[in-house]
């Protein structure tokens, strides 16, 4: 086992009315406030109007970004960072799911450098992320892990580019997560966002290195959790115990924890960012439609023992049967669940995708390097292979 480091400094405000913490957290980093939403979803359950008071009562100057879309474009960023050089903002306050936190990541980096935020991103250009303004997120969607973790997507729709890339000044400051925010999410978004944070774990779990025994309970437990309460939330979108449950295993799927010191490329983000950038769809979806077809694609006499593993601890499959079997059935409760439980589509054709761009995207999916050096080592060919699978 390597060393590693931890070190995840975000504040959490969890559960119900702590948002009479909000305004004495942003006055801790000044007066003027940028506020960042999405499409309206936050001033249809009335928590604009609580954060509008919360503000204004603490004695601070809002200023606002609405509209930022659904896999966040750059334009958005731009116009964001602008707003805050021009108004001198201290703070930025996001509210909203993955992409208005992602957005609002990179317009407070954005705010600090003379040049185009989309240089952070640009594969050759990879401006350096040094600086970034405050920032503060009330999380309504739990997916992402974006309230606790220190980086951010952003599309190009015009390059069909959707790149990532993070830094610790980029890390929320504070975050306030209110499982009750999140009972008006539609029952797709609530199945691609459990999908989504299933991916961010099984992305890790699935390794060849020897790290702590310890993290790999803690993901089964984890996943075991999203499997449980997923169905549950969908079914009953104000059930408490599951949108908490769903909410705090959002943010411990991606803030580090489970990393320790595995250093292994991810394999299905890196894939299914190339079918948003492409085809714009949602994240989770294009995850959950990739990620059985990768762990079959991947599945080797070496690295058995990791699905056998995953089979008998995550699905309670029988120890006794042979691996073969275990990690086969592992691979269809997966199926199951991702597209019985959660009524997610199954294939890329459901979504209105073809394989008439497969081949640039295998290559772009491997993000300027000859392959994804994941679980198992992925070539655009290997990577086209998956696709094909998903059709
Ligand atoms: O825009 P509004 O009106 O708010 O509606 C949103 C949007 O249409 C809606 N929504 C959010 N909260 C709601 C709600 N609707 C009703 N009630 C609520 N309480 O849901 C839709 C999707 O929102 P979005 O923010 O796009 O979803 P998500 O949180 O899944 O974020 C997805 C983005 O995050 C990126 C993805 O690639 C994608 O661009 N990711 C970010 C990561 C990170 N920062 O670490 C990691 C992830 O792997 C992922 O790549
Ligand atoms: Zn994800």
């Amino acid at each position: 086992m390597k060393p590693f480091i931890y070190n995840i400094p975000v504040k959490v405000y969890f559960g119900e009315g702590q948002l009479s913490n909000l305004g004495r957290e942003l006055s801790k980093y000044g007066k003027k406030v940028l506020l960042t939403y999405g499409g309206g979803s936050i001033k249809k359950i009335g928590l604009y109007d609580e954060v509008i008071k919360e503000i204004r009562d603490a004695g601070l100057e809002v200023f606002e970004l609405s509209g930022i879309e659904p896999n966040p474009r750059i334009e958005s960023v731009r116009e964001g960072a602008r707003i805050c050089k021009e108004e001198n903002i201290d703070v930025v306050l996001a509210v909203g799911g993955g992409s208005t936190i992602d957005a609002s990541k990179f317009i407070c980096a954005g705010a600090k450098v003379d040049f185009d935020p989309w240089d952070f991103l640009d594969l050759e250009k990879r401006a350096k992320i040094e600086d970034a303004l405050p920032l503060l997120t009330i999380l309504t969607l739990s997916a992402t892990g974006s309230e606790m973790d220190n980086g951010g997507v952003i599309s190009n729709l015009k390059t069909n580019e959707k790149l990532s890339n993070g830094s610790m000044c980029m890390l929320p400051k504070v975050s306030f997560l209110d499982p009750k925010n999140t009972y008006s999410v539609s029952e797709y978004q609530t199945a691609c966002g459990s999908a989504d944070i299933l991916s961010h774990i099984l992305e890790v779990y699935f390794t060849t290195e020897n790290d702590l025994f310890m993290l790999d309970c803690v993901m089964e437990g984890l996943m075991k959790t999203v499997i449980k309460y997923a169905p549950i939330a969908m079914k009953d979108p104000t059930n408490y115990e599951a949108r908490a449950n769903l909410m705090w295993t959002s943010s411990w799927a991606i803030n580090g924890f489970i990393n320790g010191s595995k250093s292994t490329a991810w394999s299905c983000h890196p894939m299914e960012h190339e079918l948003s950038a492409f085809y714009d769809i949602t994240h989770g979806h294009g995850l959950a439609i990739l990620t059985p077809r990768w762990m079959q694609y991947c599945l080797n006499d070496e690295n058995i023992y990791k699905y056998v593993q995953f089979g008998v601890n995550v699905f309670g499959i029988d120890k006794n049967l042979s691996d073969r079997e275990i990690a086969e059935k592992a691979i269809e409760k997966l199926s199951e669940f991702l597209f019985n439980d959660l009524k997610l589509q199954s294939t890329l054709k459901d979504v209105n995708i073809n394989d008439e761009n497969f081949a640039i995207m295998a290559k772009k999916a491997c993000k300027g390097k000859e392959s994804i050096k994941g679980f198992r080592e992925l070539t655009p060919e290997d990577i086209e292979n998956i696709y094909r699978m998903c059709l």
